[in-house]
């Protein structure tokens, strides 16, 4: 019997416990830990000089727990600290930011919607992936700046979901990125209201692949 792996999987909140479910899901063998930040969540309006402090301890535990691997779940944290933090911390570190490529290669409208969070949406990381993928794609980004919170409490109803969808969609979006992962806790909700008009994209398969990816080559 192969030994079990350790991996950590880190987001601010619950975001990223639908990544450690669904990476528990795929690799049943090992062991998942998973940690938040139920004191200071949600991140998506704090700089990355408020979060770097908060997410150090947090990390050192994962290694102190002996992961072999950290996904970082959360987009807010990869689109701004993962440099810092692979200068810091010596195992590999899974990010996760939003799916601009895909998105874009999908399109047939060459309209997308990225919904994230403020401090994603600003990030240099972000405006790179834009610059490098969607020359020529309009891009609409929605104000989700409440949704995480909202996803945190199990307050976000579907009202508010179409508030901010509803107009992209009529803008011709024909593919929406998740690229905040509590808004992997509501994509049924909005493959329900989007139907047929729009895909939905987050990366939760294409991070699972990686990890395994990057497991087998420390084994
Ligand atoms: N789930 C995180 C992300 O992917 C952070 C959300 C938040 O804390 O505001 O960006």
């Amino acid at each position: 019997m192969p030994k079990p792996r350790t991996i950590g999987v880190f987001d601010s909140g619950v975001g990223g416990l639908s990544v450690a479910q669904a990476i528990e899901k795929a690799l049943p063998l090992d062991r998942v830990i998973f940690k938040n930040d139920a004191e200071h969540v949600p991140y998506g309006s704090r700089t990355a000089a408020e979060i770097l402090p908060l997410i150090l301890p947090i990390f050192e535990a994962f290694i102190a727990d002996g992961c072999e691997a950290i996904v970082v779940a959360c987009n807010t944290v990869s689109t701004t600290l993962i440099d810092e933090l692979r200068a810091r911390f010596d195992v590999p570190l899974i990010a996760m930011e939003p799916m601009i490529k895909p998105a874009v290669q999908l399109t047939s409208t060459k309209v997308i919607a990225v919904c994230a969070t403020p401090t994603t949406l600003t990030s240099p990381r972000y405006a790179a992936l834009k610059q490098q993928y969607a020359n020529g794609i309009t891009v609409i980004e929605p104000d989700c700046s409440d949704w995480s919170a909202l996803i945190e409490n199990s307050q976000l109803n579907k009202a508010q979901i179409a508030q901010q969808l509803e107009p992209a969609l009529a803008a011709g979006a024909d593919v929406i990125v998740l690229g905040c992962t509590h808004y992997h806790w509501i994509e049924q909700d909005i493959l329900a209201l989007i139907g047929d008009k729009a895909t939905v994209l987050q990366p939760e398969p294409a991070v699972i692949s990686q990890l395994i990816r990057v497991l087998g080559q420390q084994s």
